[in-house]
């Protein structure tokens, strides 16, 4: 146990060892995010009370259309603040049509990128898994899911989101025009390149590095740049420069050719749906954005939500999917608290709920047992508490 680094936390001393309390901030959003943070609320609570190597302090805060509803604003200032002081973020979802009418700078997705240049959190990592029991769910024939393991790696302040110019202005002929800028440097790429080649030795050793050169100025830098981080960095991963257009033919060609792939925010956003629903939903699908470490501390900052949307069409309804949201307290496990073991037995009780033929409305298949996202919930803790032996 590291006493300088706990000296600094919050911690208790019950008989031995030292208990770390960790701070996780909750946003759970619009439409289905409430619904499926309450479902990674019961893995939290779960461990509250039976694992005795850590506790986990959580608060909840408003983002998207639900602060504008009650403060104006996307998110606040002081939402922010506590966001940057947190151990942890786990975010559900933000949007809706119903804040179609609110200015650009004021929609609801506004707070989501906002947590996410504050606190600098340029690296998102969103793994692709088709667990066994899913195979036969995705749209492409199970041979070529089965097994799959991809992890993408997507730049995540930079690029087409956040690059300015960003305006509509109206011309002298009373045309509008609309410019949305894409710039990268040299420093933003090789952050995230490197990022990748780390993950990348501890997997198969293999990165596709997307860009658009052919078109782009950003794909032609993010090109050179990786390239020479290769030589000079990485030379023993296998590095294959792929166009974007091209990628995404391939991931739904042939899947399992990818281990990690590496691209920009616009790339990164797309080419995420698309895996996503290769492995049976976009329920399915978690991720992780972390960003420098905290000061004094090994841990970055970091913010997990899952890959889906807020699919307002079934929220309050007991219907979707808790599992991209659980996955991503899984992450939360493995990257900011150390905690493999643990994630790890989230991700296998998961894994076992399918197998027992658990399904949520989106990934139900032929004599299955559909259970809305309540169920599902408790049948993930039911699994932990019969596997995790504490
Ligand atoms: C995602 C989402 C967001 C994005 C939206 C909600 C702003 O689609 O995390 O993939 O475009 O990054
Ligand atoms: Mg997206």
């Amino acid at each position: 146990m590291n006493l300088t680094k706990s000296l600094n936390r919050n911690t208790y001393r019950t008989k031995d060892p030292i208990i770390m309390t960790y701070n996780i901030i909750l946003f759970p959003g619009d439409g289905i995010g409430p619904e499926v943070i309450s479902q990674v609320e019961r893995i939290i609570k779960f461990f509250n009370t039976r694992f005795n190597k850590a506790q986990f302090a959580i608060e909840t805060e408003l983002a998207g259309g639900a602060a504008l509803d009650v403060h104006g604003v996307p998110i606040t200032n002081a939402a922010i603040d506590k966001a940057q002081r947190a151990d942890a973020i786990l975010f559900g979802a933000v949007g809706d049509s119903k804040w179609d009418d609110i200015s650009f700078e004021l929609r609801p997705e506004a707070g989501l990128l906002r947590l996410r240049k504050d606190l600098d959190l340029f690296a998102n990592l969103r793994p692709a898994i088709c667990y066994p029991a899913l195979a036969t769910a995705s749209s492409l024939q199970p041979s070529l899911v089965e097994g799959l393991d991809i992890l993408i790696v997507r730049e995540l302040t930079g690029g087409t989101y956040f690059s300015q110019p960003k305006e509509i202005v109206t011309l002298q002929n009373g045309q509008k025009r609309a410019v949305d800028t894409t710039s990268y440097t040299t420093f933003e790429i090789s952050r995230i390149v490197k990022i990748a080649f780390n993950l990348a030795a501890k997997r198969y050793k293999k990165v596709h590095s997307v860009e658009k050169r052919n078109v782009m100025m950003t794909g032609v830098l993010w090109h050179e740049v990786i390239s020479e981080l290769h030589q000079t960095y990485a030379e023993n991963i296998e590095l294959k420069h792929i166009l974007a257009d091209s990628c995404v033919m391939q991931l739904v060609r042939q899947p399992k050719q990818f281990d990690v792939i590496v691209c920009d925010n616009l790339f990164g956003d797309i080419l995420s749906d698309a895996a996503a629903m290769l492995t049976g939903s976009v329920g399915m699908l978690s991720s992780a954005s972390l960003g420098t470490n905290i000061s004094g501390i090994e841990r970055p900052r970091a913010l997990y939500e899952p890959v889906h949307g807020t699919a307002p069409d079934i929220a309050n309804q007991d219907k979707a999917n808790p599992i991209a949201a659980v996955a991503s307290f899984a992450m939360a496990l493995r990257y900011s608290f150390g905690l493999v073991r643990e994630a790890e037995l989230v991700e296998k009780s998961i894994s076992n709920v399918l197998d027992q033929g658990y399904r949520t409305i989106d990934i139900m298949q032929d004599k299955m047992c559909k259970v809305g996202t309540n169920e599902m919930g408790q049948k993930i803790v039911k699994e932990l508490e019969t596997i995790a032996n504490y």
